[in-house]
């Protein structure tokens, strides 16, 4: 296992909005935040067996009592990898303690899910996720929005699509980030990578994490990225009652219009997910990991 590892993800609050009719305004439905955060999540209990890391995601029950999920006095979700077990070397799997979390609630066109982080774990063979699909279908037949995902050193993140068959990015809408794929239905996805810093990595614990958000709408599914001083304004001073805008937010990293994929139709209402694993078919595949400036043990 790698020597320097950052395993913590804290969460200050999730606002989840609905569009209102004939508004540009978008309102509070749900929020996950402080004493009752991980009331609106189902926990994984099983091993990673959708990327294969080295990791058993625990049930409600262990992570409460391994201390791997809890709410700290200053009112942050902490979801954390465990770093205090000395695995044994030999066994046949290693699997270290996660956590996986899905939201028991979907949500559909017309929300905006904002996310406000203050540390996304980082580290060689370390594999965080944000991201969104539709649980009721198997995967990917009901779509997957990756809104934050990056591996081992980088330092920036990417945003990605999967779909089935069908489904191509188009750039036909602005967007600060640089498309790397446009095919949806590919292994790897369509993938926006982002131009700014800060967004991934020591980077962005550094400048006291930031803000991600989504936005779900027929016409372009977007995604933002702002570093904690460039939060929008609207953003820094929301409450559990303000409406959001996004007229102000400027251009997205990522943004996804209907020109070459029928958006309503690949997307379906997606649940969240949020999870850390080690190493497993991206951040563990040998070529890539090499790759990197990870170190390699034997
Ligand atoms: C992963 O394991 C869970 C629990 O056994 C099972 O319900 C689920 O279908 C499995 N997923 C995959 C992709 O195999
Ligand atoms: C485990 O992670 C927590 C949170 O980042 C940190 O405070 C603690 O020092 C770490 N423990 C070890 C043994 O690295
Ligand atoms: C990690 O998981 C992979 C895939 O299940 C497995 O092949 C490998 O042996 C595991 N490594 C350890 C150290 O358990
Ligand atoms: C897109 O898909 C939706 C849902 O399947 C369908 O109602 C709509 O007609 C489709 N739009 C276009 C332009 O094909």
């Amino acid at each position: 296992m790698p020597a320097r590892l950052s395993h913590v993800a804290a969460l200050a609050l999730y606002f989840i909005l609905n569009a209102l009719p004939c508004l540009a305004a978008y309102v509070p439905l749900r929020q996950y935040e402080g004493s009752t955060f991980f009331d609106g999540w189902a926990y994984y209990g099983n091993v990673d067996n959708t990327t294969w890391g080295n990791v058993t995601y625990l049930d409600r029950a262990d992570a409460t009592s391994k201390r791997l999920t809890y709410v700290n006095d200053a009112g942050n979700a902490i979801v954390q990898v465990d770093n205090t077990t000395t695995l044994v070397r030999n066994a046949d799997v290693v699997n270290r303690d996660s956590i996986r979390l899905t939201s028991l609630d979907s949500y559909g066109m017309g929300s905006l899910i904002v996310m406000d982080a203050l540390h996304i774990p980082y580290g060689c063979s370390v594999w965080p996720a944000f991201w969104t699909y539709g649980i009721e279908k198997e995967w990917p037949e009901a779509g997957e929005i990756d809104i934050i995902e990056a591996i081992n050193d980088m330092e920036r993140n990417q945003v990605a699509l999967h779909t089935i068959p069908g489904c191509s990015k188009a750039d036909t809408l602005p967007q600060s980030g640089r498309t790397l794929e446009t095919d949806c239905s590919t292994n790897r996805g369509c993938i926006v990578a982002e131009s700014k810093p800060n967004s991934f990595g020591p980077g962005f614990s550094e400048a006291g994490g930031g803000v991600y958000a989504l936005l779900l709408e027929p016409t372009s599914i977007n995604v933002w990225f702002f570093s904690r001083a460039d939060i929008p304004s609207n953003i820094a001073s929301a409450s559990r009652t303000s409406s959001l805008d996004i007229e102000s937010w400027g251009t997205p990293t990522a943004a996804y219009p209907p020109t070459r994929c029928n958006l309503t139709q690949y997307f379906p209402p997606q649940n969240l997910i949020l999870l850390t694993t080690l190493c497993g078919v991206w951040a563990g595949n040998p070529s890539i990991y090499r790759a990197s400036s990870c170190p390699v043990r034997r």
